[in-house]
């Protein structure tokens, strides 16, 4: 596939006299050397380039309105910086990009892709828009850094010519954001939703409620928010989403092949909610609203029966916000509650959730329960819960906190997170292979990963960003890319080049002395 022409060889030669990493006139010319993460299944490289003009179109067909959209979406993230137009037409002429889904390639899988750049064209072909719209983070990334602008720029807009073909390793590849112990406002939770889009993330967990905070609107239990909404961690003002923004945030999620998950924690971590409503707790006693950041302490009255007609109004009117297939019910750290009643409960909740058409998701605590058929055991901390679900024939989501927790800290010198689970750096949160991190759980028992950031010292998007940015991108690459195709060595060198990409985002990132960072502007990240 490798084929150097005459004009090859001379831009090879100019590629190696200006090295395209620095984005040099010539632009790049060697579809290996692009710095995609996470790594595509294959890359080969034919030496020649196509270039984004002003006569660029996006074809899509008329009338696949989904399709139509991934290509409104593609428009929308090429025309700040280039100032070209874009159509999304439906006729293919020179120098266009065409969207292609192609229900019968059964290759591809549901999320796979095939990126092929000539010199006269770009297609990207996909089994389903999910598909093509990943083709497209990795079509962004062969761009230049530049490409994230939001002023037009010289370019030129130069792609080196070659076919990428890339599928993911795992099916769930997510984030989770603690909304709870400080509130994120809806503006905050879309640049999230952004930036892990363009690493390939497809599963944004929202931890919606715990002691210190209700952050979603339930419109039968209006207390929840009007007095569990009020406050947060450190005593702020706290905050919720109403339904409609709510909805909102789903629907910008979906556009961008990301499903949100909501998690109401029970029967612990649920002090806002024994705050709003005094029949919650077995004494009949609201609680004060708690602004600290102990965990154990409270309890729903899981013998009183009111405590499920709570939980079924809850969960039905969170399942009739959510598309998607999960509600994550939490269970974690419910030290208040003993096990005699915990057992039953996580039970009967679990029945709830599935009468409401969704599938389970809990903490893996809730192995010590029942689990019902479809129910996934989200691994954080104990080994042994977790194969406690395996033996019982399901299937787990692997956040182990000392590999994905993104508010451990990455050295002793990092101002903001904690480190009770160790101090995680790059390689840390890279070097792992969720297939053999725990014996007994294989690859077959593993539905994919998730990177939680709880919230306790985070307070805004610029903290978020800090923390997350880059061990996310690490941790995009452990659940998309196989691991034998997967070196630190190479992975450390393409992060270093996605250092200007994130740099002209402005994402204030951790610059981990353990890479050799191309940032481009002068270096601005804060941790506090
Ligand atoms: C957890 O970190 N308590 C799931």
């Amino acid at each position: 596939m490798k084929t150097i022409t005459l004009s090859g060889t001379l831009l090879l030669l100019l590629t190696l006299v200006f090295p395209f990493q620095s984005c040099t006139k010539t632009g790049p010319t060697d579809l290996t050397q692009s710095c995609i993460i996470p790594k595509p299944l294959s890359v080969s490289a034919d030496g020649e380039a196509f270039r984004l003009t002003k006569r660029t179109n996006i074809v899509a067909p008329d009338g696949d309105t989904a399709l139509v959209r991934v290509g409104e979406y593609l428009a929308g993230l090429l025309k700040p910086a280039t100032g070209y137009p874009f159509p999304v037409e439906k006729a293919v002429h020179k120098g266009s990009i065409v969207l292609v889904v192609s229900e019968n390639d059964a290759e591809y899988g549901t999320e796979g892709y095939e990126l092929d750049i000539t010199r006269k064209q770009v297609t990207i072909t996909a089994g389903t828009p999910a598909g093509v719209f990943h083709g497209i983070q990795t079509l962004r990334q062969i761009l230049p850094p530049e490409i994230e602008e939001s002023s037009v720029q010289p370019g030129p807009w130069i792609l080196p010519t070659g076919i990428v073909t890339d599928k993911p390793e795992y099916g769930y590849r997510g984030a989770m954001l603690d909304v709870s112990r400080h509130f994120f406002h809806v503006d905050e939770v879309k640049r999230f939703i952004d930036l892990i889009a363009l690493y390939k993330l497809n599963f944004l967990h929202l931890h919606l409620s715990d002691d210190q905070g209700w952050r979603i609107e339930i419109k039968s239990w209006p207390k929840l928010t009007e007095i569990g909404g009020k406050t947060e961690v450190g005593g702020g003002e706290g905050g919720f989403y109403t339904q409609e923004q709510y909805s909102d945030l789903v629907q910008y999620a979906m556009n961008r092949f990301i499903t949100i998950v909501p998690e109401i924690d029970m029967p612990g971590h649920t002090n806002a909610a024994l705050a709003s409503y005094a029949e919650l707790n077995c004494d009949g006693k609201a609680r004060d609203l708690y602004t600290g950041t102990n965990v154990g302490f409270s309890t729903l009255c899981t013998g009183k029966e009111i405590v499920y007609k709570f939980i079924d109004d809850v969960v039905g009117e969170l399942a009739s916000l959510t598309p998607g297939p999960y509600i994550h019910i939490g269970g974690d750290e419910s030290h208040a509650t003993p096990m005699e009643d915990y057992i039953p409960f996580e039970n009967r909740v679990q029945q709830i959730v599935r009468k409401h058409g969704k599938k389970v998701i809990g903490w893996d605590e809730i192995a010590n329960a029942t689990l019902a058929p479809n129910t996934t055991v989200h691994y954080w901390a104990e080994k042994e819960n977790a194969l406690k679900g395996v033996k019982q024939g399901a299937k787990v989501l692997m956040s182990p906190a000392n590999r994905t927790y993104l508010d451990m800290q990455y050295d002793s010198t990092t101002a903001l997170g904690l480190h009770w689970a160790g101090y995680i750096e790059v390689d840390t949160a890279y070097r792992w292979d969720p297939a053999h991190l725990v014996e007994g759980i294989g690859r077959d028992d593993i539905i994919g990963i998730e990177a939680p950031l709880w919230s306790e010292t985070i307070t805004d998007i610029k903290d978020i960003e800090y923390m997350v940015f880059p061990r996310i991108i690490a941790l995009a690459e452990v659940g998309w890319t196989p691991a034998k195709l997967r070196s630190w060595d190479d992975f450390r060198s393409r992060l270093a080049c996605q250092g200007t990409r994130l740099t002209v985002m402005d994402v204030n990132f951790y610059r981990s002395p353990r890479i050799n960072w191309s940032t481009g502007k002068e270096d601005t990240g804060t941790g506090k």
